[in-house]
């Protein structure tokens, strides 16, 4: 009912509408509907009463409600089931215990806090409440195992477009799908999968963003190399449009990817965006550690390295730092 009410302010915006027309319309009375009108001021709408006239809704909060977020998704599959949680353990946790149960292609799933937040490499990622987007998209791609890291690399585009979008910010991709402004990382990518050899059960792509984030709630360890969107410009963003941007740019891409099955399309875009192309890295990975110079993103999406005897190596997977005047930096 919460929700109907809601909507019926909405369908006012910026009007008043008395409390009687909407008991009315949703048959209740007028008690509930004070009531349902007190619960959403709780929740953070701002809504003005005045007798004789009624309600009228005069901001929403910056949430990640399915309800605040389904006006701004113009999708056909992706976030078309919404899940949000006030709290989870991890959005790609959460993914992975019901993917198992069978899920919607393109549920999403979204949190406004983490308390075990999840990055790469094992590591944990830092998710206050309230401050970012972190969300997971549900896939089950009919593609090859080998290709599920193409899904990767085109959500790094979609996530740099959306973020462009709405915040004017161009911002870089360090290979595979690190996304960085001003040399500082912005957003991660976790893509995890359940495969058999030759078809993939279900994907997920962890997508967090540093959305509203100050310097001061970034760990210590991280305040030199992590930044946010507030940060680097200096301005809050609204989350439910930056989150629903993402959403509408990825379903974009993913179909394309998947009516063609490649990213040919996309990978000079990527390049384009790419902080590493012609710089000299170190790349490594629990099986290697190499130096050299980035000379290609192929159309598979691996790195082609010129080692120092001038021999290129293609590299699949790995963690770039990239050498600056005191090293190498991550
Ligand atoms: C990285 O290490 O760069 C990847 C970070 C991915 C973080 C996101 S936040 C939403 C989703 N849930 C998680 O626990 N991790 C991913």
């Amino acid at each position: 009912m919460k929700e109907k009410i809601l909507q019926e302010l909405k369908s006012h915006a910026g009007f008043y509408i008395s409390g009687e027309e909407i008991s009315g319309s949703l048959q209740v009375s007028r008690t509930a509907v004070w009531k349902y009108i007190n619960q959403l001021k709780d929740m953070g709408y701002v809504i003005e009463s005045q007798t004789k006239k009624g309600y009228r809704l005069v901001e929403s909060p910056d949430s990640l409600l399915p309800q605040e977020m389904k006006g701004n998704i113009n999708t056909e599959v992706i976030g078309q089931n919404l899940k949000f949680f006030e709290q989870v353990d991890s959005t790609n946790l959460y993914a992975k215990r019901i993917a198992e149960g069978g899920f919607e292609d393109g549920t999403v799933i979204m949190a406004d806090e983490q308390l075990n937040g999840r990055g790469r490499m094992g590591r944990t990622w830092a998710s206050p409440k309230g401050k970012g987007i972190w969300m997971t998209i549900m896939l089950k791609p009919k593609i090859s195992p080998a290709d599920a890291s193409k899904v990767t690399l085109l959500t790094a585009c979609a996530v740099c477009k959306a973020i462009e979008e709405i915040s004017g910010l161009y911002t870089q991709i360090k290979w595979p799908n690190d996304i960085v402004l001003n040399g500082k990382k912005l957003c991660g990518i976790l893509t995890e999968m359940s495969a058999e050899i030759d078809e993939i059960n279900y994907l997920i792509i962890g997508i967090g963003v540093n959305v509203n984030i100050d310097l001061e709630d970034f760990p210590h360890e991280l305040q030199a190399i992590a930044t946010s969107i507030k940060i680097e410009k200096g301005d809050m963003i609204i989350r439910k449009e930056l989150a629903a941007a993402i959403i509408n740019n990825f379903e974009r891409y993913y179909k394309g990817f998947i009516m063609t099955g490649s990213i040919k399309d996309y990978i000079n875009e990527y390049k384009e965006r790419s902080a590493i192309l012609g710089k000299e890295v170190r790349v490594t990975s629990s099986t290697l550690e190499l130096q050299g110079t980035v000379v290609d993103i192929s159309e598979e999406g691996q790195l082609q390295l010129e080692l120092c005897d001038g021999s290129i190596k293609e590299i699949i997977s790995g963690e770039v730092s990239v050498r600056g005047l005191t090293g190498y930096i991550s």
